[in-house]
């Protein structure tokens, strides 16, 4: 499983740094394959809106984001982790997040299966942090995060939110806040890994039934070209033999993504 982090904020080893590398560390450990992103090692244009990716989900500007767009459909799950500038994510997050309209292209006008129904399905989670107490101070990010995830077919599970942290390295000031990101990105990892949905294809000439995540053209068994009825299974996520019975699945470690 690769867990993608995207480090948001300008200010290296900062408080949204920390935290984010504590949760990676939380998915490592529990065995994900990690990325990490920094923005600030990238020089990413924001969007021109001249509609170029419409008719291809391409973005047409050839800079360093083009080495991000494959990053992104590679994560299973993605980590954004961003500071509040001006009660939203920082530009370095937002310029990344506004180049995604080629994937949003891609997905809604291409209608692009691998961003479809039947494409990967990923997780997202927001880290974010701000200098004041207000209320409503975290609520542009996550609908911008919201939003970002959409695109890249990644369920919205939550965010980790800290207020009142100004000074850089100012959270590690609050053990409490670095368990927690470890424990986010270890939850992350358990929660996806502990079942994927998967559809099953049986077909209809010879009966054969076998899991693959798209239709496929001839049944791998008898190889005539027939019609496929799909049937819904949970399977583990090891990709072992098997599939789990969904009756015997406790409510809350359903897929939400049904
Ligand atoms: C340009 C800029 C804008 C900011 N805007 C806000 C804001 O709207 N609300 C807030 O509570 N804090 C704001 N802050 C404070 C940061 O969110 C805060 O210092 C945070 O801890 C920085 O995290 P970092 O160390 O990960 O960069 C702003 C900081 C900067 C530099």
């Amino acid at each position: 499983m690769k867990v993608l982090g995207i480090f948001g904020s300008p200010r290296r080893g900062g408080n949204t740094d920390i935290l984010l590398e504590e949760a990676l560390k939380g998915a490592e450990e529990e065995g994900a394959e990690v990325d990490r992103l920094h923005l600030t090692d990238f020089a990413i244009t924001p969007c021109r809106e001249c509609h170029g990716c419409d008719q291809t989900g391409e973005c047409v500007i050839l800079d360093d984001m083009q080495r991000i767009y494959p990053r992104l459909l590679e994560a299973d799950v993605i980590i954004l982790a961003s500071p509040i500038f001006f009660y939203g994510v920082t530009g370095w997050a937002k310029a990344l997040i506004d180049r995604c309209q080629a994937l949003w292209a891609r997905k809604y006008l291409v209608k692009d299966p691998s961003l479809g129904k039947e494409g990967k399905r990923r997780k997202g989670f927001l880290i974010a942090v701000a200098a004041t107490k207000g209320e409503r101070v975290f609520e542009g990010a996550i609908l911008t995060a919201k939003y970002f995830f959409d695109v890249l077919n990644a369920e919205y599970v939550g965010e980790l939110v800290f207020r009142k942290v100004e000074k850089k390295g100012e959270i590690l000031g609050h053990p409490e806040a670095i368990q927690q990101a470890f424990e986010a990105g270890r939850r992350l990892v358990l929660e996806r890994r502990e079942v994927r949905r998967m559809t099953q294809w049986k077909c209809s000439n010879c009966s054969y039934t076998f899991g693959a995540d798209t239709v496929p053209d001839r049944c791998p068994s008898c190889n005539q070209t027939c019609t496929f009825s799909d049937v819904t299974c949970y399977i583990p996520d090891c990709g072992g033999p098997g599939n789990i019975d969904p009756r015997l699945l406790g409510k809350k470690d359903k897929p939400t993504n049904e």
